[in-house]
């Protein structure tokens, strides 16, 4: 009876010895962390180091926009690809499909003139300049993508032109 009450008391001094010891290390860690990052001196190195780490993307901007991908000077193809394509690729609403020349014959009897109206006043289920911020140049460089890929032969106008409109 009292052997068996000595060795659960062991037992139970040897977990609790243990436990001190795994406590005693997690704490150890702990201390040696902070005195680590005490040491390397935590202020103006953040910064720089988030600075360097966010470069690369910044460089990829701003080597898109000095491509010409700034709003106001945008190319025919940026044009498409970002605004157009959302209802000409698939001919959203009855919109004339991307290098459909069928659908795009008749208007392209509009002359660039004519489709440039259109877009940039709105027709039907097309909103007034296809809901962007493009410019007259922009939108007329768009269609004339557009209208290319479609049969026709239209010049893309310069941007003087355009802008003195
Ligand atoms: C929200 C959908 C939508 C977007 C975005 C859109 N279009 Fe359209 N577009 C249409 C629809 C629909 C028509 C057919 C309108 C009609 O004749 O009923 C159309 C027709 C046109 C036409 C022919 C106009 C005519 O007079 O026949 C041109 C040119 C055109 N779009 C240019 C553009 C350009 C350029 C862009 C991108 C800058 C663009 N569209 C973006 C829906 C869209």
């Amino acid at each position: 009876m009292s052997a068996t009450t000595d060795s659960e008391f062991n037992f139970k001094k040897i977990i609790a010895a243990g436990l001190i010891i795994a406590l005693g290390s997690i704490a150890f860690v702990f201390a040696m962390v902070s005195i680590a990052r005490a040491a390397k001196g935590n202020q103006p190195l953040d910064q720089e180091a988030v600075n360097s780490r966010i470069a690369p993307v910044a460089k990829v901007e701003f080597a898109a926009a000095s491509a010409g991908a700034a709003a106001g000077d945008r190319s025919g193809e940026q044009m498409y690809k970002t605004t157009c394509v959302a209802c000409h690729e698939a001919g959203v609403a009855n919109a004339p499909k991307f290098g459909d020349k069928a659908a795009w014959a008749p208007r392209l009897a509009l002359g660039l003139d004519g489709l440039l109206k259109s877009a940039i006043a709105g027709k039907n289920a097309m909103p007034p300049r296809a809901g962007s911020d493009a410019n007259d140049t922009e939108l007329a460089r768009a269609i004339v993508y557009m209208a290319n890929k479609a049969g026709a032969n239209f010049k893309e106008p310069a941007a003087k032109e355009a802008a003195a409109k």
